[in-house]
């Protein structure tokens, strides 16, 4: 499938001003082509926040795969394909109401309340080895990369110790990756790969509980199968994968993007560090402030329909962007200011409608913990060494790899 090259000048979004800053391309979108056709790639980049907000659960679009006109499946047989086929995305609305109520109950606010001392004691284990460091550490490695997988881990009961945390956390990466539909064709060939591992070891997990079952989720699972076959086999493997998935890389950057908030905010920092009643909507700034820079959630169009003069043919590919989203002042005024103390009700980070996010409390829990944390171990004066920041670059989609911050003696 032929893609656009970086560096082609047929859309603002494929110049590297978008990869230098793109809220700021984003920004003059949003004014002069709020529906923008993105040719190579094949998508039209949505841009307002109503269009986003409501494009999310509108019934004319879908968040299935197969319908986009330059749909490929996935090789046969592969885990990928599974998905696309049963997954969460694309199983017909019976299935996926039977398969949400199964996985919802163990993520209402009450059940992730409960699980509140088990996401603490993960945070400070990680938290306690940077208090008192000095010189420059990698915030990602040492603290925002490997909580939300252990958290995940412990609830799903898919093993969190040693290296195969580690692996576990790789799997979960590269999976993620191949979804865009720009991924080039090697990102997605690694991330079939990486979740056929991943779908093999869940199951032989899956297995185990079945001979032995112990006090997690994964066991319910199982359990609730081999009662009354609400959930096959394949689908309790495909639900634990996704959790895992869904659960550990975008708490992770979300993560990320609070500590740097945080850095580059010295005001906000303070202020937040004396008033940590406003941690709540903190988080929900921070999601607001940085989540998703550059790309969007993709829907496909099942029948045509027209969006701001812009005729969308079915099987159109659009890209709802959260930036652009969250930052239209038409919704929050002065929006490139970062400010723990605005009005969040508009933030629209974990979707609307039938496929709202389900780990939305979990997620927004450890991000909580993580930032409380954070405000007791970042002395002051710490800084982000951006000389030092490790970039990767997919398509049009520039992210930080690492986030090295110096801890001054
Ligand atoms: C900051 C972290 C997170 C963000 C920003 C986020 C965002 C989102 C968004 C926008 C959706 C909707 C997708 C769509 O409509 O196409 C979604 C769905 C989903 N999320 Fe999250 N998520 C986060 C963390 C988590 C966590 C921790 C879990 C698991 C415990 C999780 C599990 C899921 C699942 C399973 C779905 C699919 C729901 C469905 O299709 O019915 N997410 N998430």
């Amino acid at each position: 499938m032929a893609t656009a090259a970086h560096g082609d000048t047929s859309s603002p979004i494929l110049s590297d001003a978008y990869l230098a800053d793109p809220i700021a391309v984003l920004a003059q979108l949003r004014q002069s082509d709020p529906v923008h056709w993105v040719p190579g790639h094949e998508f039209w980049l949505v841009t307002r926040h109503d269009d986003v907000s409501r494009l999310f659960a509108d019934p004319n679009c879908t968040p299935d795969p197969r319908a986009w006109e330059r749909y490929q499946p996935a090789p046969v047989g592969s885990w990928r394909s599974q998905i696309e086929d049963r997954g969460l995305f694309s199983a017909p609305r019976e299935d996926h109401a039977r398969q949400r109520r199964l996985v919802s109950a163990a993520l209402t606010p009450r059940a992730v309340k409960r699980m509140e001392g088990q996401v603490l004691e993960v945070v400070e284990q990680f938290a306690a080895a940077l208090r008192g460091r000095t010189g420059v550490i990698d915030l990602m490695e040492a603290f925002t990369n490997p909580i939300p997988n252990a958290v995940i881990s412990r609830i799903t009961g898919v093993p969190a110790k040693g290296d195969d945390d580690r692996r576990f956390r790789e799997l979960a990466q590269r999976t993620i990756r191949g979804f865009p539909s720009f991924a080039p064709e090697e990102v997605k060939r690694d991330a079939d790969e990486a979740a056929d591992e991943m779908a093999a070891w869940v199951r032989e997990m899956a297995e185990e509980r079945r001979r032995h079952p112990r006090e997690d989720f994964l066991s319910d699972l199982v359990q609730a199968h081999d009662m009354d076959d609400r959930m096959t086999n394949d689908e309790v493997v495909m639900m634990v994968a996704a959790l895992v998935n869904a659960g550990s890389e975008t708490t992770a950057l979300g993560g990320t993007y609070a500590l740097r908030a945080l850095l580059e905010n010295p005001q906000e920092w303070a202020k937040l560090r004396n008033h940590r009643e406003l941690l709540d909507n903190a988080v929900m700034e921070i999601l607001r402030y940085d989540f998703g820079v550059g790309g969007g959630l993709p829907r496909y169009a099942m029948q045509d329909f027209e969006l701001r003069g812009k005729p969308i043919r079915k099987g159109q590919q659009l890209q709802l962007s959260f930036n652009g989203a969250h930052r239209d002042p038409e919704v929050f005024p002065n929006p490139d200011r970062f400010d723990v103390e605005r009005d969040t009700r508009n933030v629209v980070i974990f979707g609307r409608g039938p496929h709202f996010c389900l780990g939305a409390n979990l997620a927004k829990q450890e991000m909580r913990f993580m930032v409380d944390a954070a405000l007791d171990f970042l002395p002051p004066g710490a800084s982000i060494r951006h000389d030092l920041v490790e970039w990767s670059q997919m398509a049009f989609v520039r992210r930080m790899e690492t986030l090295p911050v110096e801890f001054p003696a």
